[in-house]
C-alpha cells in the first residue's frame, strides 16, 4: 500500500507537472532537452533511473540549481571612515573590496541559507521533500547545535533530508560540495542541498581596522543531483594544516586557547566581551599562505581530472582579496578574468563567497555547458580545498513552473504551519505531562546519584 502509494507520488513527479516544458521535452535519455547534452534537470523531471534503482550504472554529481541572498544594507568603505581609522583608497588599493553587506537584526545565518537554498530549489525545480541531505558550511552558525542546517531542514519542509553544519572556515562550501558528490556517486542519495551561509558582521571586532573592513554576509546555496550523464563534480583536494590555528579564528567561550587567555588578561572586563566570539587575524601570514596553496591546488585538481591548464574555463575562487587572486593568476600565468571576481562588491563573505560568486558568473554569462571550472576555498584552520567541475547543466533562464513551483510553496507554508503546531504542542504537552522546571529535575538527579549503589567501590572502603 505504502509503495503503492509513493509509486504514485513518483510517478506524479515525473510526469504531472503540467507546464509548459513537461515530460514531453525530455528525449529521456540522460540528454538536456535543451541542448542535446547535459544532466536531465529542470521541470521536475528524472526519466533517468534514480541511483537507487540503478546502483551498477555509474552516478555523476552535477550541479543543477543555484541561489544567492545577501543583505540589503550595504555598508561602503566611505561608511567604513566613520567606524575605524581607515579610508576608501587604502582599502581599495589593498584588497579591491568597495562595499559590503551587513546583516540587519531580522537577517540571520539561517535566514539568508533558507533564501539562498528556496532560490536554488527554484532553478533546480525539485521538492524540498526530494531533499536526501543539506549540509551549511558556516563559521557564523546561529547555535553550537542544532545545526543551522537543521534549522534549515525543519524551514524548508525538507522532512527526508539528513542535516549537518560544516565548520572549514572559508573552505567550507568545497567540503560541503565534496561531501555531497561522494554520496551522490555511491549511489547513496539522488538530491543534496549544499549552502555556504555567513553572517560575519556578528563575529567582527568593529574597533580592528585590519578586519572589520575585509568581512560581508551573505550567502549561497547549490542542488547537487544525481544523473547518468557524465561530468560533474570530477575531481577535488581538501587540506588542512591545523598548525596554522592561531593565524585567523573566532574563540568561543569554550576555548581554552592561549591567545584568548593571554588577551584577556591584558584587557579589561569590557574588552572581554569584545575578544570572545570576535574575529582575529593575522593578516599578512594569511596572504602568504593563501598565495602559496591556491596554484598548486588548482593544478592538482586538474591534473586528477585529466584537464589541460589550457582547457580550464574558469575558476570561481574564494573572494578575500583581489590581490590574492592577481598573484595566483600571475602564478599560474593566466589572464587575471580566468578568476572571477566580485570581491568589489561584497568583500569577504567566507564560506558564502564561492557560492555566491558562481550565481553571478552564471548570472554574466561566463557559465555554459562544455565549461571545465575549478572552485578553490581557502582560510581558518589553516584549511584549503579545490575542486573541478566539469558544467553540463543547461543555465538559460527557464520559464517559470507554475504546479511546481506552487507545490514548493505550499511545501513552505506547511513547514512553517507544522513549525507553529508542533511547538505549541510540546509546551502543552510539558504542562500536562508533569515537572519539567530544570531546578526540580536536577534535585532529582543528584538524589538519584547520592543513593547509587557503586558496585567499584574498593574492597577497603567495603569492609570498614
Ligand atoms: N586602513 C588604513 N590603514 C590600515 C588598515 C586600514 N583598514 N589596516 C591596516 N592598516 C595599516 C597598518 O596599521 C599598517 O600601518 P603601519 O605600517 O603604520 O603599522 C599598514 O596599514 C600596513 O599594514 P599591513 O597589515 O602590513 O597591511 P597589508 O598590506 O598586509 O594589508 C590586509 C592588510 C589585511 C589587507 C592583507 O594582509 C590581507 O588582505 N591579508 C589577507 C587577509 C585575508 O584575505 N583573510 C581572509 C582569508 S580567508
Amino acid at each position: 500500500m505504502a509503495n503503492d502509494l509513493w509509486q504514485r507520488l513518483q510517478f506524479w513527479r515525473d510526469n504531472g507537472d503540467g507546464s509548459e516544458q513537461s515530460h514531453a521535452a525530455s528525449n529521456g535519455n540522460g540528454k538536456h532537452p535543451a541542448n542535446g547534452h547535459g544532466p536531465n534537470r529542470g521541470p521536475g523531471l528524472s526519466s533517468v533511473p534514480t541511483p537507487f534503482q540503478n546502483r551498477n550504472q555509474k552516478t555523476y554529481a552535477h550541479i543543477v540549481g543555484w541561489g544567492m541572498d545577501v543583505p540589503e544594507r550595504i555598508l561602503t568603505n566611505k561608511d567604513m571612515e566613520a567606524i575605524v581609522e581607515t579610508n576608501d583608497e587604502w582599502i581599495t588599493a589593498r584588497t579591491g573590496i568597495r562595499e559590503r553587506r551587513i546583516a540587519d537584526e531580522h537577517e540571520s545565518t539561517t535566514y539568508l541559507a533558507l533564501r539562498a537554498a528556496q532560490k536554488a530549489l527554484t532553478v533546480a525545480n525539485i521538492l524540498p521533500t526530494d531533499i536526501d541531505l543539506i549540509i551549511v558550511a558556516t563559521s557564523t552558525p546561529e547555535h553550537t547545535f542544532p545545526s543551522t542546517a537543521s534549522l534549515v531542514q525543519d524551514q524548508l519542509g525538507a522532512i527526508r533530508a539528513g542535516a549537518y553544519d560544516l565548520s572549514a572556515a572559508c573552505s567550507g562550501f568545497v567540503y560541503g560540495l565534496d561531501m555531497a558528490a561522494a554520496k551522490i556517486r555511491a549511489g547513496d542519495i539522488e538530491h543534496a542541498l549544499v549552502i555556504g551561509a555567513e553572517t560575519m558582521s556578528r563575529v567582527l571586532n568593529w574597533s580592528d581596522r585590519g578586519t572589520c573592513i575585509l568581512f560581508g554576509d551573505g550567502a549561497g546555496a547549490v542542488v547537487l543531483s544525481a544523473d547518468q550523464y557524465p561530468g560533474g563534480v570530477v575531481s577535488s583536494t581538501l587540506r588542512s594544516d591545523g598548525s596554522g590555528w592561531d593565524l585567523l579564528g573566532v574563540p568561543t567561550i569554550g576555548s581554552r586557547d592561549s591567545y584568548l587567555q593571554e588577551k584577556m588578561e591584558e584587557a579589561d572586563d569590557d574588552e572581554n566581551n569584545h575578544r570572545m566570539h570576535r574575529l582575529h587575524m593575522n593578516g599578512r601570514e594569511v596572504f602568504r599562505f593563501a598565495t602559496r596553496v591556491i596554484n598548486d591546488s588548482i593544478k592538482d585538481v586538474l591534473r586528477m581530472a585529466n584537464i589541460e591548464l589550457s582547457d580550464l574555463s574558469l575558476v570561481i575562487p574564494h573572494q578575500a582579496n583581489q590581490r590574492i587572486l592577481e598573484a595566483a593568476a600571475r602564478g599560474l600565468k593566466v589572464p587575471v578574468e580566468m578568476f572571477y571576481s566580485n570581491v568589489a562588491k561584497y568583500g569577504n563573505t567566507s564560506a558564502a563567497s564561492i557560492p555566491i560568486a558562481l550565481c553571478e558568473a552564471i548570472d554574466e554569462g561566463r557559465v555554459k555547458p562544455g565549461d571545465n571550472l575549478v572552485f578553490i576555498g581557502f582560510g581558518g584552520g589553516l584549511t584549503w580545498a579545490a575542486m573541478a567541475v566539469q558544467w553540463e547543466t543547461d543555465v538559460t533562464k527557464q520559464s517559470p513552473q507554475r504546479i511546481m513551483g506552487l507545490r514548493r510553496q505550499l511545501t513552505y507554508i506547511y513547514a512553517q504551519q507544522r513549525r507553529g503546531v508542533l511547538h505549541q504542542w510540546r509546551k502543552l504537552y510539558g504542562k500536562v505531562s508533569g515537572p519539567t522546571d530544570p531546578e526540580s529535575t536536577i534535585k532529582q538527579l543528584r538524589n538519584k546519584i547520592a543513593n547509587l549503589n557503586w558496585e567499584d567501590e574498593p574492597e577497603e572502603e567495603k569492609e570498614k
